[in-house]
């Protein structure tokens, strides 16, 4: 017994002292990286006036379409290709702005976009993370249950009221080849649509949430009367106007606190986004999103492209071009990738 209980308290001595030498041996923080400046893109003669690049832009009507993203280290270099991407394939590049939501490192944020992109007009609006951190409920994958992956449910508090009323939102892990305005103008029909994103009616809708939910005979009438298709969250045309009049922020987060209590789903973002919206929604080409490139949740395996035309390319899911461009395990769509990639190579650093 005496013997029993001495290796139980060695054991626990064991399993403390190896989580605190993990907690001391903690990562230094990584180099901020350093991106080259991206060429100027300029309007087509039947553009608009351009806008007036800044780093502080207020909301202009003029702007034909604004788009939504956010911001953060981490997922930065693939942020700064998908922003590359949208300037070089619109018509009117210098009437796009941005307006990009950042939780933290916002001055460096706001300096490596400045001066990459020398002719934007956008801002860096403040996410507080604490203002969902308290209803994240952790997924099957710890890069989905970062707070700033549920900012793209609060833009209708982040941005300003009145202007934008329509944004683009958009994932960072992927590539427009196609102008935005013909995105950006999707019509929304009933005046009660809030949104638009490529639906996908033949995925099993049911494996998108648990039994919990579907053996609760309140919970699983959710659908009943909607044409409940799945869509990504991560291409989205949004109404903020009505969004904020639907009070649909509020819709998402009580879903989110419902997850809390009874497990649901098992993805991050995304399933609030579906029981609330899912079957409501106006639908967008499948071209705008040729999505799941990353390969699945678990391993990141190389994908195909959907059959039919690309408008968008979409690494959703666990890889990441840039990481395998690094890796040197490069999936063969990766290669559409690269030519956005405004990296400073460590090799251009020392030649310079
Ligand atoms: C940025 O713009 C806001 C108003 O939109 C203004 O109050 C603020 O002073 C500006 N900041 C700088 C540094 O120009
Ligand atoms: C970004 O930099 C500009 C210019 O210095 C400044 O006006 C703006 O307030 C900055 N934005 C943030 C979010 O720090
Ligand atoms: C949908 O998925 C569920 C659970 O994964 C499965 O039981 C069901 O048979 C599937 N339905 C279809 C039509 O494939």
């Amino acid at each position: 017994m005496n013997r029993e209980r001495h290796h139980t308290l060695l054991f626990l001595l064991f399993v403390v002292g190896f989580h605190s030498s993990v907690a001391i041996r903690f990562n230094p923080p990584p180099e901020p990286l350093r991106f080259r400046e991206a060429p100027q893109f300029y309007n087509s003669p039947n553009c608009p006036a351009p806008l007036h690049p800044t780093s502080n832009a207020t909301c202009s009507p003029t702007a034909l379409v604004h788009v939504a993203m956010t911001l953060d280290v981490e997922y930065l270099r693939g942020s700064m290709a998908a922003i590359l991407s949208v300037l070089q394939h619109t018509s009117c590049p210098q009437s796009v702005q941005f307006h990009f939501v950042a939780s933290t490192s916002l001055p460096y944020l706001n300096s490596t976009i400045s001066s990459s992109f020398p002719y934007l007009s956008f801002r860096i609006y403040h996410f507080d993370d604490s203002l969902v951190s308290g209803l994240i409920s952790t997924s099957i994958r710890a890069a989905l249950d970062r707070p700033l992956n549920y900012a793209r449910s609060y833009l209708a508090q982040i941005l300003p009221d009145g202007c934008p009323s329509r944004v683009v939102y958009l994932d960072s892990d992927l590539l427009l080849v196609d102008d935005i305005r013909h995105l950006a103008s999707t019509s929304l029909f009933e005046s009660e649509t809030v949104l638009a994103a490529p639906e996908y009616c033949n995925a099993n809708f049911t494996f998108y949430f648990t039994s919990n939910f579907w053996s609760n005979p309140v919970l699983s009438m959710t659908f009943e009367g909607r044409k409940a298709c799945y869509f990504n969250t991560g291409v989205m045309v949004i109404d903020l106007d009505r969004w904020r009049k639907g009070g649909y922020t509020e819709k998402i987060e009580k879903w989110m606190e419902l997850q809390k209590k009874l497990r649901i789903y098992e993805l991050g973002s995304l399933p609030p986004f579906l029981l609330v919206f899912a079957g409501k929604i106006a639908n967008v080409d499948h071209k705008w999103n040729q999505h799941g490139l990353g390969g699945d949740n678990f391993q990141g395996l190389c994908r195909n492209l959907h059959p039919g035309p690309v408008s968008l390319l979409h690494w959703s899911g666990k890889g990441k071009p840039w990481a395998r461009l690094d890796a040197g395990r490069l999936c063969p769509l990766d290669s559409l990738w690269v030519p956005y990639d405004l990296l400073e190579s460590t090799f251009a650093n020392s030649i310079s």
